[in-house]
């Protein structure tokens, strides 16, 4: 049986193999701490299952415009206007499946084979293979050695006359970093000149710490007209908990969002009723439940960086939103990939290669979990990887030795 050439260059994801091999452990009986995860733990928020239930108790479950219901789009023009201080309408938004699809529906919309797509290093695994996945060619950009912001002019200097666009994600995955203001100004001031689509994955806008926002890029935009190459992506995943509802959403100028109802009603038709009511019922709600989850993640952020802070060989760079963080483990192990494995087997705690972002010698820890998991997931790195750790350690009743260097 052979796939095609396409489908054999797409990486398999590597959160979703670490997820599995947890999985597997964890079956087993064995106490493993998942330090990988990429959504929160909290609850959904009740509107939202209240909505929901709601729909789906009238039993009446059909497909919807490909846009989106209009009680949705509606919502999502409110958020615009409080969230980014931007007027729309219903002709500048698609609903979509989660704001992944967002991005591949937007990627097959704008990309024709062998234009080149800018990406921030370190960044989203799944960037460079959406991406690949419309016959794109990812362009990585990285960042000066133990910064997570690259500079404007690594940026401009990797601009060709096939560069079709460049995605910002900021608050960041991995990193946490959250994009000064200047650069922001800058990238939209060089994306409107340059005449380059700019991309904003604000997927992680809410979840900001230590009292900053994430600036609204339409801030510095001059082009306001219908032509504005500037595009929004976002959803209620991470804000609202809601990874599993699948609903995400673009705004765009309004060619681009014709062009791309073609594109998703020729894939998924729609995202699920039962999942638009959830969200419009998040949307709408009561808005509590997010202020709660951004403080838990901010004091599991300062617990898991002071742990980390007791480490000789780490170096960190304390996140300013989301729920992970970066670490720089080169003085312990170069290869992530390795180090990563190595902590899974000896250690019991799922992390993510920072190889996997484009930023090779890092791990990515979340600290979307509990304070216990945090804790306890660092001192057991900090057992397998500092030789002053004990010989011996703890894990539930099962007694570890350390038989490595
Ligand atoms: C940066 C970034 N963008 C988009 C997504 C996808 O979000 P959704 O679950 O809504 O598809 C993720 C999920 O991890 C993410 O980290």
């Amino acid at each position: 049986m052979s796939v095609s050439q396409l489908a054999r260059e797409i990486r398999e994801s590597a959160t979703l193999r670490l997820n599995e091999a947890a999985r597997l452990l964890k079956e087993r009986g064995e106490p493993v701490i998942h330090l990988g995860a990429g959504e929160p733990k909290s609850k959904v928020p009740f509107d939202a299952v209240l909505s929901s239930s709601v729909k789906l108790r009238s039993a009446d479950i059909r497909y919807t415009p490909t846009e989106g219901i209009p009680s949705l789009i509606q919502a999502i023009i409110r958020y615009t206007e409080e969230n980014y201080n931007k007027v729309i309408g219903p002709e500048n938004v698609i609903v979509s499946s989660g704001a992944k699809q967002a991005l591949y529906n937007l990627m097959m919309t704008i990309i024709n084979p062998q234009d080149e797509v800018i990406i921030l290093a370190p960044h989203w695994v799944s960037y460079p293979e959406i991406v690949k996945m419309v016959y794109g060619i990812p362009v990585i950009v990285r960042a000066e050695d133990g910064r997570f912001q690259p500079r404007m002019k690594d940026i401009t200097q990797a601009v060709s006359s096939y560069t079709k666009a460049i995605i910002i994600n900021s608050p960041n995955n991995p990193s946490g970093a959250v994009y000064s203001e200047d650069f922001i100004a800058e990238i939209v001031e060089f994306c409107e000149k340059k005449d380059i689509y700019l991309i904003m994955d604000d997927i992680y806008q809410k979840l900001v710490f230590d009292g900053k926002v994430a600036v609204p890029c339409y801030k510095y935009a001059k082009d306001n007209s219908d032509s504005s190459k500037l595009i929004v992506i976002n959803g209620v995943s991470k804000m609202y908990a809601m990874t599993g509802f699948r609903i995400g959403w673009t705004i765009a100028n309004r060619k681009i969002i014709t062009a791309m109802i073609n594109v998703a009603a020729q894939n998924t038709s729609c995202p699920s009723i039962v999942s638009q009511a959830a969200a419009t019922g998040a949307l709408n709600g009561v808005q509590s439940s997010v202020e709660s989850l951004r403080l838990t993640l901010e004091n599991n952020r300062n617990i898991m960086v002071n742990e980390l802070k007791s480490f000789s060989g780490v170096k960190i760079i304390p996140p300013e939103g989301t729920f992970y963080c970066l670490p720089d483990f080169r003085a312990y192990r170069m290869n992530s990939n390795e180090l990563s494995h190595f902590l899974l087997e000896k250690a019991l705690v799922v992390t993510v290669p920072g190889s996997e972002f484009g930023l090779e010698g890092y791990l990515r820890l979340s600290y979307c979990g509990s304070v216990k998991d945090i804790t306890e997931g660092i001192a057991r790195i900090k057992w397998a990887l500092d030789p002053d750790s004990p010989n011996e350690i703890y894990i539930g009743d099962r007694k570890l030795r350390r038989d490595w260097k």
